[in-house]
C-alpha cells in the first residue's frame, strides 16, 4: 500500500518564481485583480515548502517490468469489487472513476440490503475498496469520486470518503462542483418552516473529489492529448454545469452519471490509451464513454442486469474519430 512508500520532496528552484511571472498570460476566464492580490505574496515557491503541502511530492517507484493487463482490459466483469480488485496487478491503472452505492435506500438490482446498512459497515467496506483500488492505481494516476452525503441523516459522506482515501496515502488534487441544477428538489421539506429551529438546508450540486497517487503530473505522450484548448480554459473552472442522465429509466438505473461528466474527466486527467477503472461502473457510462474516447476500460458491478446493460452499451459505443485539429 502507498503508505508504506517513501515520499521525496522536491526543493523548488528559485528560478521557477522569475519563470512563472514572465509565462503569465491574463486568463479571460480569472478574475485578474484576484490574481495580481495573490502574486503579491514575496518567495511564495519558498514558503510552500516550508509549509510542507503535497505540490512537490514524488513517489519514484515503477514496476520492474510493464504490467500485462491484456487478461483484463476492456471488460465488464459481474462480482464484487472488492474480490476481483485483489486480482488486479500493482500500479497498473491509469484513472478511476467511480460513483460507489450512497447508502440511501436506492433501488439498485440485486441489491438485498436495498442500499441501507449500518454506516460504519458501509464505510468499512468501502475502505476495503479502497485500498485495493490504491494498489492497482500507478504512480501519477488519477481517482475521481463522485459521492453524495445523506444530508437527512447528517453524514457527510463525501468528507469521510475524502479523509479515508488521504489516510490511504493518496494526494488530494482538488474537488469539481459539479452543478446540476436540479431545482425540483427546492421547495419541498422545509424542516422548521420558517423557524431558525430546524431549516433544511437544500443543494443542487455534488462534489467529484480528485486524488493522485504519489505524485500530482501524471506523464503522457503528448500525441495523445486528446483536449482541445477552449475545453481546457473552461474545464480548469472547477464548477461544472451538467443536467443529471436523462434517460435513468431507460437503462433500469437509478443514480447513473451523464456522459458530459465523464468526458471532461477523462479528457482533463488522463490521456488516450489510458486503462480507466470504475469498480462501481453500474450501467456502464465509464466504461462508455472511455471507449468512445479511446481509452481501455475496466467496469466492475455486481449486478448481472446492469453488467448486460453496460455491454450493450459498449456494443453500440464506436470510438470517436476528431474532425478537427486539436488547439
Ligand atoms: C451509484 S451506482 C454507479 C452508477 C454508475 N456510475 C453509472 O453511471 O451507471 C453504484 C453501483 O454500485 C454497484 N455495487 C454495489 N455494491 C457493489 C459491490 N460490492 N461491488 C461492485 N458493485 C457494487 C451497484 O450495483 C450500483 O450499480
Amino acid at each position: 500500500m502507498l503508505k508504506t512508500m517513501k515520499y521525496k520532496t522536491r526543493k523548488p528552484k528559485k528560478h521557477l518564481v522569475k519563470e512563472e511571472a514572465v509565462q503569465f498570460k491574463p486568463n479571460p476566464y480569472l478574475d485578474v485583480r484576484l490574481l495580481q492580490r495573490e502574486r503579491k505574496v514575496k518567495n511564495r515557491i519558498e514558503k510552500e515548502f516550508i509549509r510542507g503541502g503535497t505540490k512537490y511530492q514524488v513517489v519514484h517507484h515503477s514496476p520492474d517490468k510493464p504490467v500485462d493487463l491484456s487478461k483484463w482490459s476492456n471488460r465488464i466483469i459481474c462480482s464484487d469489487s472488492e474480490s476481483v480488485l485483489k486480482e488486479i496487478p500493482n500500479d497498473s491503472i491509469d484513472i478511476i472513476i467511480t460513483s460507489p452505492p450512497y447508502n440511501f435506500g436506492l433501488d439498485y438490482d440485486s441489491d438485498h440490503k436495498n442500499d441501507a446498512v449500518k454506516w460504519e459497515d458501509y464505510f468499512a467496506k468501502l475502505n476495503r475498496v479502497w485500498i485495493e483500488c490504491v494498489r492497482v492505481l500507478k504512480i501519477g494516476g488519477r481517482f475521481c469520486i463522485n459521492i453524495q452525503p445523506l444530508f437527512s441523516d447528517y453524514i457527510p459522506t463525501h468528507h469521510m470518503v475524502s479523509k479515508q482515501l488521504l489516510d490511504l496515502g493518496l494526494l488530494w488534487k482538488g474537488e469539481i462542483l459539479w452543478e446540476k441544477n436540479n431545482y425540483n428538489c427546492k421547495y419541498t421539506a422545509w424542516g422548521s418552516w420558517c423557524s431558525p429551529s430546524m431549516p433544511y438546508l437544500k443543494y443542487t450540486w455534488e462534489f467529484v473529489e480528485i486524488f493522485c497517487k504519489g505524485s500530482h503530473k501524471k506523464f503522457g505522450s503528448s500525441n495523445k492529448i486528446d483536449i482541445r484548448g477552449d475545453e481546457f480554459k473552461k474545464w480548469v473552472y472547477a464548477k461544472w454545469v451538467i443536467a443529471p442522465e436523462r434517460n435513468m429509466k431507460e437503462f433500469g438505473h437509478p443514480a447513473m452519471f451523464p456522459e458530459e461528466l465523464i468526458t471532461r474527466l477523462l479528457k482533463l486527467f488522463s490521456y488516450q490509451d489510458d486503462v480507466v477503472l470504475d469498480p462501481f461502473n453500474g450501467a456502464g457510462t465509464t466504461t462508455a464513454v472511455a471507449k468512445k474516447l479511446s481509452r481501455k476500460y475496466i467496469g466492475i458491478d455486481i449486478s448481472d442486469e446492469y453488467c448486460k446493460k453496460a455491454e450493450d452499451r459498449l456494443k453500440k459505443t464506436s470510438v470517436e474519430t476528431s474532425l478537427f485539429q486539436r488547439v
